[in-house]
């Protein structure tokens, strides 16, 4: 039988309902009494300043929980179950309308986003082929073509509920399209595994 081997993916990992409704109340709720910034490149996106989850009782509780997936997932990454550690932890608030830039996390390996509201469906987290690979400059983009891991250019998450949580390495770019559904609140981390060893020679990580 003919079979198709996927080569060199890119994991991202979807873990649905992480958080009961209490907490993700609990967590929109203190929103309101976060000091927030506005966002450089969006006039309608706020973010809370950045916290480390171990002085922010909610922060705390959501990472804790994201811990046992940062396992999982970092042993896709890196091939083995390492001690992870979410460094930082910030909102994002953004009203109608508002949109967020195509970016990437710098200084962590991988980064996560809970989702407190639920989105509008154009306004879903999309992530971006890595650019400047070593692909065709050729592409077959046309309204019959079958879009799958292998040609398409974007992923959007396809569902983000409240309470649901994603996973994707930090170098991943993504963006939010502009907001055409009410205000959407999500949380986002940044998360290192405590050390990586290539034969011996370690690399170690602490707060
Ligand atoms: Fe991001």
């Amino acid at each position: 039988m003919d079979q198709i081997e996927p080569l060199f993916p890119i994991p991202l990992m979807r873990c649905p309902g992480l958080l009961d409704a209490a907490l993700v109340e609990a967590a929109v709720e203190a929103i309101g009494n976060a000091r927030i910034e506005k966002n450089l490149r969006s006039e309608q996106l706020f973010h809370t300043e950045i916290a480390d989850p171990r002085s922010d009782e909610l922060f705390r509780r959501m990472s804790d929980l994201a811990i046992p997936k940062l396992v999982d997932f970092g042993a896709l990454l890196f091939g083995e179950r390492l001690e992870w550690m979410v460094k930082e932890m910030w909102t994002n608030v953004l009203e109608p309308g508002g949109s967020q830039a195509l970016h990437s996390h710098a200084n962590s390996f991988a980064s996560g986003v809970f989702y407190l509201t639920s989105s509008h469906p154009g306004s879903h987290t999309a992530f971006v082929r890595p650019p400047g690979g070593f692909e065709f400059n050729f592409r077959h983009h046309t309204r019959s073509a079958a879009m799958g891991p292998f040609n398409a250019g974007k992923y959007v998450v396809p569902e983000a509920e409240p309470g649901d949580l994603i996973l994707f390495p930090s170098y991943l770019y993504h963006e939010v399209p502009k907001n055409q559904g009410g205000v959407r609140v999500t949380v986002a981390f940044n998360a290192i595994p405590d050390r990586l060893d290539c034969w011996g020679y370690q690399i170690k990580f602490a707060p």
